[in-house]
């Protein structure tokens, strides 16, 4: 049986240079691995008082049972404001609840921040990281993935160069190996 993994993107807009670097990356997975987008941007925003058996909104059930049926999650993700996006922070919220029943727990992830600009993300990926670790997520550690200057490497059509599919796939590589472990 293929694995699921939840590929959870921190970018809403169409042209995402962080979802195309996502499906550049998507590609390299044995095939008995299923990389899917999980949607985030239908999420409201995380609220307790919702948040009850009588008031959950579906868009929460639906999103916590994508990443519990997923054998693991890579996050690809832009910076903003040296921080990651208030739509992931809010997906992991949601993702985290309610409590003692988190559909993060034990799930073995990957980060790959992205950026038009020189310092790669690293901000957003380490303040990820961040979450990642009281969420108890086993994650990736090396390679560190910081795709800078995002622009120099996709092409019109959304494919990176050559150079830059041995990188990804020796990411690949070593994230099959992390979750080959759990
Ligand atoms: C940005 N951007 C940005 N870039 C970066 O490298 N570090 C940063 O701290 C920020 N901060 C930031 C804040 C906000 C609110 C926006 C909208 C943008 C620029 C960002 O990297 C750029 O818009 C990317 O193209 C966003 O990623 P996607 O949407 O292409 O995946």
């Amino acid at each position: 049986m293929s694995k699921k993994i939840a590929v959870v993107v921190g970018s809403l807009r169409k042209g995402s240079f962080s979802k195309q670097i996502a499906k550049n990356v998507m590609k390299l997975f044995p095939s008995d691995y299923e990389p899917e987008f999980v949607e985030i941007g239908n999420l409201p925003l995380y609220n307790e008082d919702i948040d009850t058996p009588e008031n959950v909104p579906a868009e929460y059930t639906a999103f916590r049972d994508q990443i519990k049926e997923a054998a693991g999650v890579l996050f690809v993700t832009p910076e903003y404001n040296r921080s990651i996006p208030g739509g992931l922070k809010n997906a992991i919220d949601v993702g985290s609840r309610p409590y003692g029943q988190s559909a993060w727990d034990k799930k073995p992830a990957a980060v790959i921040s992205v950026s038009p600009g020189a310092i790669s993300g690293f901000g957003a990926n380490h303040a990820l990281r961040q979450s990642l670790v009281f969420l108890n997520m086993p994650t990736l550690q090396q390679p560190e993935a910081y795709i800078g200057n995002v622009t120099n490497i996709l092409d019109e059509d959304g494919n990176v160069a050559e150079g830059t599919v041995g990188f990804l796939q020796s990411i690949v590589d070593a994230y099959v190996e992390l979750l080959n472990r759990y």
